[in-house]
């Protein structure tokens, strides 16, 4: 196992950096997952346990993947896991949805962050150690200028189907203002097809927190008349703070962490 991991990863960075996404995403189900965390304790803790109290917020404001849980982390996201773990959480939150009485004047809406909820950024991650390696914005931003990042398949379904339902959808992104325009095409390319709105992140946000940012747009569009029947995002801070939305759905991401 060990000998073949790098090799299969090897198998799949040659097609992420030469297939189309779509090929990346075929690909995403060649690994096996580890069960049991590898055996690899992180101080005390299998990895395992490790990604469920990182995921379940009893480990917070942690700076990177511990490096003895790189291979489990990479092979949990290349591998079944996370696919399974990101259907469950799309599958309750298609359960709400259809529960809902919408007010049928098009205010109520469904909140979705970008970044591993909406678009996924595996093929940037799988290059970069899955969050062993500290972020480098330089490097971040030049894959997101790229306007390549793939749809979460889960959540373009999810889309789909709320949009379908009568939901309004609003993105609201931790990405600066100054991406919005590959943003909207890189979503257009993904299969998102339109928006109530694209909030990006305005300079006059520059210091604040991820949580007082997303509170604060959030209460903005509730003061525009607009309710947020369910919001869903890959980190606490999406889901966390004011106006969160009548219910949160938090999508599983062992790779980073954002306040
Ligand atoms: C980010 O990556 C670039 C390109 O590899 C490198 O030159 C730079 O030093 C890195 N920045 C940090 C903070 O590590
Ligand atoms: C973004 O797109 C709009 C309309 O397509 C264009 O007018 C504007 O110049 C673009 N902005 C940047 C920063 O490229
Ligand atoms: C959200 O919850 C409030 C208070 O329980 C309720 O009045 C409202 O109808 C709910 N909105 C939606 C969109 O479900
Ligand atoms: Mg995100």
């Amino acid at each position: 196992m060990r000998l073949l991991f790098p090799l299969l990863l090897a198998a799949i960075l040659v097609v992420a950096t030469t297939g189309s996404e779509e090929e990346f995403l075929n690909q995403i189900h060649a690994l096996q997952p580890r069960y049991g965390g590898g055996g690899t304790p992180v101080q005390g803790l299998s990895c395992l346990s490790w990604r469920l109290s990182v995921e379940a917020h009893n480990i917070i404001d942690w700076k990177t993947v511990p490096q003895a849980c790189k291979d489990y982390v990479g092979h949990y996201m290349l591998g079944h896991q996370y696919r399974k773990d990101s259907e469950a959480v799309v599958d309750e939150a298609l359960v709400y949805a259809q529960s809902l009485q919408l007010g049928g004047d098009g205010k109520d809406l469904w909140v979705f962050d970008i970044d591993e909820t909406t678009l996924s950024n595996l093929p940037y991650y799988a290059k970069h150690g899955f969050g062993v390696e500290p972020y480098n914005s330089t490097l971040f931003n030049l894959w997101v200028d790229d306007g390549k990042a793939p749809a979460l398949p889960e959540s373009l379904k999810l889309y789909g189907k709320l949009l379908s339902l009568g939901l309004k959808v609003v993105f609201i992104t931790g990405r600066p203002e100054s991406q919005r325009n590959v943003t909207t095409k890189n979503l257009h390319k993904a299969g998102y097809h339109t928006w109530e709105k694209l909030i990006l992140k305005e300079s006059s946000y520059t210091g604040y927190t991820a949580v007082a940012y997303k509170s604060s747009e959030r209460k903005m569009l509730e003061k525009d008349g607009y309710r947020i029947a369910g919001n869903i995002g890959d980190q606490w801070s999406d889901i966390l703070g004011t106006y969160v939305g009548n219910r949160t759905f938090k999508l599983p991401d062992p790779m980073y962490y954002i306040s």
